[in-house]
């Protein structure tokens, strides 16, 4: 493995992979993407999250894959499930039943040979309210106008600063105690990839090889979180609407590669590029 000459804010090593390296994830992250888009179809009024979970836990293992989350840290489940105010890390539940107007996030991590496809997209329950689509669409916006700055030269921080521009602009705001992340032959890795702008951090340059995710949590109302007993469910502390989107990506010799790209994503860049 080679590693950058650059060490983020934690003072670790960033990797830069090789072709073999984007060919793995391009596996992971299709696998990855598949999931999320296999588990639409079950999302309806009375479902539980441990239904889903389960779900996508075989469809994953059917495709070859292991979900990385299973007993990461202790986490007990294949899939995070994080429903209306719960910023990430909901834990699937027996107990926790969709009904209509809910908005969920799921997200998914399965390894494939040895690399992690880690993505997460949003769904709703029958007709969101207008805030909550306007929530979702910004968010969505946000983590596509960050993939945007990504190419050899550009700075880490630019992706913090999109996303940033996109919050400010609908009266929301931006979840700070968690970030993107390396990944590759590592769930979480360096480089660190925060979704704002903070003054006092490491400015990084991009270099093509670096392997990362963009997976920004956008909250209605102020970007507070709070994490429950369970020591993981992360919560609004005001308890407004949180949504997210997470692709992991590489940064390429002249721009950027999605490995975890949607079926409805790749037929929408397709018709862009004819
Ligand atoms: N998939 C999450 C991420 O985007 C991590 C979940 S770790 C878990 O980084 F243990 F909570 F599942
Ligand atoms: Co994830
Ligand atoms: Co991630």
């Amino acid at each position: 493995m080679r590693y950058s000459t650059q060490t983020d804010d934690t003072g670790k090593p960033i990797p830069l992979y090789d072709a073999d390296g984007f060919e793995g994830m391009r596996k992971a992250g299709a696998l990855g993407a598949a999931t999320l888009d296999f588990i639409g179809d079950y999302i309806k009024p009375g479902v539980t999250t441990q239904e889903l979970d389960q779900l996508l836990e075989q469809f994953q293992r059917d495709g070859g894959g292991v979900p990385a989350t299973i007993g990461y840290h202790g986490y007990p489940a294949a899939s995070c499930i994080s429903v209306n105010h719960v910023v990430c890390h909901g834990i699937p539940s027996e107990k926790k039943r969709l009904k209509k107007g809910d908005i969920l996030n799921i997200d998914v991590t399965p390894i494939v040979d040895g690399y992690y496809g880690d993505n997460s997209r949003m769904y709703v329950v029958g007709e969101p309210s207008v805030l909550a689509k306007r929530l979702i669409d910004a968010t969505y916006e946000a983590m596509m106008a960050a993939i945007a700055t990504v190419k050899p030269g550009s700075k880490l921080s630019d992706i913090g600063r999109a996303i940033e521009q996109v919050a400010k602009r609908e009266g929301f705001s931006v979840v700070r105690d968690f970030c993107g992340h390396g990944v590759g032959k590592v769930f979480h890795d360096a480089p660190q990839v925060l979704h704002y702008v903070r003054k006092d951090s490491k400015e990084i340059t991009l270099e093509p090889g670096m392997i990362f995710t963009i997976e920004p949590m956008i909250n209605t109302g102020r970007f507070e979180v709070k994490v429950l007993p369970d020591g993981w469910t992360a919560v609004t502390k005001d308890h407004s609407l949180s949504a997210q989107f997470e692709h992991s990506i590489g940064v390429t010799e002249d721009g950027v590669e999605i490995f975890t790209l949607s079926a409805e994503e790749k037929a929408e860049r397709a018709a862009i590029a004819s």
